[in-house]
């Protein structure tokens, strides 16, 4: 393209926030809903949502806020200790009937505890980020976010170690399984 203005790449920020956005959103969207079938169906669209950015974030973001941000180290377990909190709660919702009362009281449970975290990353670590990563750092780092988002589980592994490490050696591999039960059982999480 040689005519006009170039669209503004995104960087890691701008899609992790679009990110916290689509998830609330979607929380939301169960609550009026009628269908409990259809509440159902956005509850494992939510959760395999936010496995899929929980993972890239602790891939890619964390391990950048650890070298980059002062107190990065802290700020990331605390973080870490979040991430775990959710998926906790995602599996108890997984294993939720939409028909029983518990369902939305869960859903409501998750809501909150997700705009907490995403408003601690939103007002502190990633200004942080922005701050401390060159521009085009930034981008690039929202690339790897972006296909890492691509390989990572679609379902909640509250007993799975959550180090980067295991994200990297054997994320991929989870992911594919998550995605071979998604299709078997029916789940639309692609
Ligand atoms: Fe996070
Ligand atoms: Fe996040």
């Amino acid at each position: 393209m040689t005519s006009g203005a170039e669209p503004v790449e995104q960087d890691v920020v701008d899609i992790l926030t679009a990110d916290h956005q689509a998830m609330v959103e979607l929380l939301s969207t169960i609550e009026t809903t009628p269908d409990a079938k259809q509440q159902r169906e956005l509850a494992d669209t939510v959760i395999a949502e936010v496995m899929r950015h929980a993972v890239a974030e602790e891939m890619y973001v964390y391990p950048a806020v650890e070298e980059h941000v002062p107190n990065g180290a802290e700020e990331v377990e605390h973080d870490k200790h979040e991430h775990q909190e959710i998926v906790e709660l995602m599996k108890r919702l997984e294993g939720i009937d939409s028909e029983d009362p518990s369902f939305l009281v869960t859903v409501r449970e998750l809501d909150q505890l997700l705009r907490h975290h995403a408003n601690d990353e939103e007002t502190d670590q990633f200004p942080k980020l922005r701050a401390s990563i060159p521009a085009d750092k930034l981008v690039d780092l929202g690339k790897k976010v972006e296909n890492a988002k691509r390989l990572a589980p679609t379902r909640p592994h509250p007993e799975a170690p959550h180090s980067e490490l295991f994200h990297k050696t054997l994320g991929a591999g989870v992911g594919l399984v998550d995605r071979l039960r998604d299709k078997l059982s029916g789940r639309h999480t692609e």
